[in-house]
């Protein structure tokens, strides 16, 4: 079945505000974003060198103009421009303010987003509340990223894995300072409590653009066997997604510093991923992290 997705002109996908400009997100697909930028009069436009070799950027000037002094051309509506591989920063001066559609093969909006921006600043307050979270999220981000990248996914996933995996805990922001840095062990209720936090990470990132981020952040607690939580999904209902970054968050609780106990060693976070390997976690999702382990 086919889906159109509409956009309306004030409600565009995700909006990400500078003081020279703002970028209006307006569709994104497979290595492709559309995106309306507006310069604001007198503030320079930027295009800066690619950082890989099949990057092709594409610009055309919705309305108002903009000027280049080391091209020594004046760019106005319904001209437009593009770059294979740029390889020297190109300066632009905007006229008046001036929209421009921006086209690229490459996913850029991420880096600039303000949804994505609050996410962090959010990260960075947990780390006050919890100092653990934080870089627990970013050691996470990086074992996920390689077991999907052992795993061969596309780029589309990897990249949705690394945001599921950095933002998987922020719900741990909902749950009380006591119960998450309790030193002892919890009651059945404060677990009951701790086990919300897949559902509120689900709640705050939402709205966020990226497709399944949701599913995956709800899920990774999910075990193949049914016995996770909070849906108690069995198998491949669980999204590989979510399965990867299961497999890194328990490593990396075993192997960290807790309230309650010192983190374990490697070894032993190894043969707690082998012991619960085709019950709690899949087979290729241990089997990948094993090969990066081990190697
Ligand atoms: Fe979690
Ligand atoms: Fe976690």
């Amino acid at each position: 079945m086919t889906t159109i997705k509409i956009v309306e002109k004030n409600n565009p996908i995700d909006i990400a505000s500078q003081e020279s400009s703002q970028l209006k997100l307006l569709a994104k697909s497979h290595n492709l974003e559309i995106m309306e930028q507006i310069i604001f009069k007198d503030k320079m436009f930027i295009v800066y060198p690619a950082d890989t070799e099949n990057l092709f950027e594409f610009f055309y000037i919705i309305s108002g103009s903009i000027q280049s002094e080391i091209l020594r051309t004046t760019l106005c509506q319904g001209d437009s421009f593009h770059f294979n591989a740029l390889v020297e920063v190109t300066h632009f001066k905007a006229l008046s303010d001036t929209r421009i559609l921006y086209v690229i093969n490459d996913s850029i909006f991420h880096l600039l987003s303000d949804e994505i921006k609050t996410l962090y600043e959010m990260m960075n307050s947990i780390e006050k509340k919890d100092a653990y979270t934080k870089k627990h999220c970013q050691r996470v981000q990086q074992y996920a990223y390689k077991i999907a990248v052992e795993l061969k996914l596309d780029n589309e996933t990897i990249e949705s894995i690394q945001f599921a995996a950095l933002f998987h805990d922020l719900g741990k922001i909902k749950i009380p300072d006591d119960i998450l840095n309790k030193p002892e062990a919890l009651s059945e209720k404060e677990y009951a409590i701790i086990k919300e936090h897949p559902k509120y990470s689900r709640d705050i990132i939402t709205k966020l653009y990226f497709r399944d981020i949701e599913k995956i952040v709800l899920q990774h607690h999910e075990r193949i066997d049914g016995s996770g939580y909070p849906n108690q999904l069995i198998g491949d209902d669980i999204c590989i997604e979510a399965a990867i970054i299961a497999v890194a968050d328990s490593y990396d609780a075993i192997t960290s510093d807790r309230p309650y106990r010192s983190g374990l060693s490697k070894e032993i976070a190894v043969s707690e991923l082998i012991k619960f390997k085709g019950t709690h976690y899949r087979n290729d999702v241990v089997d990948a992290f094993l090969n990066i382990l081990l190697s």
